[in-house]
């Protein structure tokens, strides 16, 4: 916020918190800037006749309505590349974390049971195991180094294969979920990935099998998610995104074989900054009349 309130005028969520006061001043708004979680729609467009750009702070920009903005001429800029390792790192942090329970076993010594039940029951090797990237992009790639440091086997599904890696590609994701022990989905959000992880992915995954998403919640059915996790179709899940943010099915709560964080993914300061350095660059490049760092692909 500091950068943005030297350079500019912000009206800091007006169109929420006041919206009658936020009606006033929409003509004269010039720029959007937003987080990946952020809503842009066409609605929210229309009220702003003198928009000229929208700045995004987060790689993925699915709250955005692109097409309208283009209609408008309008610019869509997002933060990619600076937030890769600090995503693939909560990746490989929830994929310990659910598979040796360390949530749980966090608990088991603050709560005394070490010393009155004596040794915690035992849990999963990861090392070693068969992992599936369903999307293998920046972030996709990055876990994928990471795991290779574990042993793992490594296998993916995206829109395309990658000819230049040595990672086995399968064409769906039921397809892979049926060849792996741990299957992380890391695409996009929005129309084109919705509900791509559903009750047969799932079925396929398998009862030893376990879902980690860091991308976004909509890429998961939730229901058949809950479903698949309380009948033992799949052995656990580690979850940093869900469909309605930040609301979390009570459902999930209860589980003792999910592990939960809040959108955490990019959380550290040091990649906050750079997010926040990237996005405001291209709000000052924009209005200074100078090329734009990092316009969304159907932007350039
Ligand atoms: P990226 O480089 O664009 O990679 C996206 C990957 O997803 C590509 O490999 C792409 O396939 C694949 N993909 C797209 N549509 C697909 C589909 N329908 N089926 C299968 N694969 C599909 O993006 P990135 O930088 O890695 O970021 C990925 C996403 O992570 C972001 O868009 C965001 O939603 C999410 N994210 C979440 C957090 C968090 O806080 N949890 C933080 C950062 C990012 P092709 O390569 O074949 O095109
Ligand atoms: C952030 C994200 O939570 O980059 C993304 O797509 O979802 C996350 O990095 C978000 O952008 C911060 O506003």
């Amino acid at each position: 916020m500091e950068p943005l309130n030297a350079a500019f005028v912000v009206h800091d969520r007006l169109h929420e918190s006041d919206p009658a006061a936020f009606a006033k001043v929409a003509p004269e708004i010039r720029g959007i800037a937003g987080g990946g979680e952020s809503k842009v729609p066409r609605s929210l467009m229309d009220q702003l006749p003198a928009l000229e750009i929208v700045s995004i702070m987060g790689v993925g920009y699915d709250g955005v309505d692109v097409p309208a903005a283009l209609e408008r001429h309008v610019p869509v800029t997002h933060t990619p590349g600076v937030l890769t390792d600090e995503v693939a790192d909560l990746a490989i942090g929830l994929m310990l974390s659910v598979a040796r329970r360390i949530p749980q076993a966090d608990q088991y010594v603050r709560t005394g049971r070490w010393a009155k039940d004596g040794a915690m029951p035992l849990t999963r090797k990861v090392s070693g195991a068969r992992l599936g990237i369903v999307g293998l992009g920046r972030i996709g790639q990055a876990i994928a180094s990471r795991a290779e440091a574990f042993g793992m086997s490594i296998a993916y599904t995206a829109r395309s294969a990658k000819p230049g890696l040595s990672y086995n590609f399968y064409p769906t994701a039921q397809a892979l979920a049926a060849q792996v022990d741990f299957l992380v989905v890391i695409t996009p959000g929005g129309a084109g990935t919705r509900h791509l992880i559903n009750a047969d992915v799932l079925k396929a995954l398998g009862p030893k099998g376990y879902l980690i998403n860091v991308a976004r919640g909509s890429v998961v059915d939730e229901a058949a998610l809950i479903d698949a996790l309380q009948k033992g179709v799949i052995a656990g899940a580690g979850l940093d995104v869900f469909e309605n943010e930040p609301h979390v099915p009570e459902a999930l709560w209860a589980m003792g074989n999910v592990v939960l964080t809040p959108h955490i993914a990019s959380g550290t300061w040091e990649t906050r900054q750079a997010m926040a350095d990237l996005a405001v660059a291209n709000l000052r490049a924009h209005f200074a009349g100078q090329p734009l760092l990092s316009p969304v692909p159907e932007c350039r």
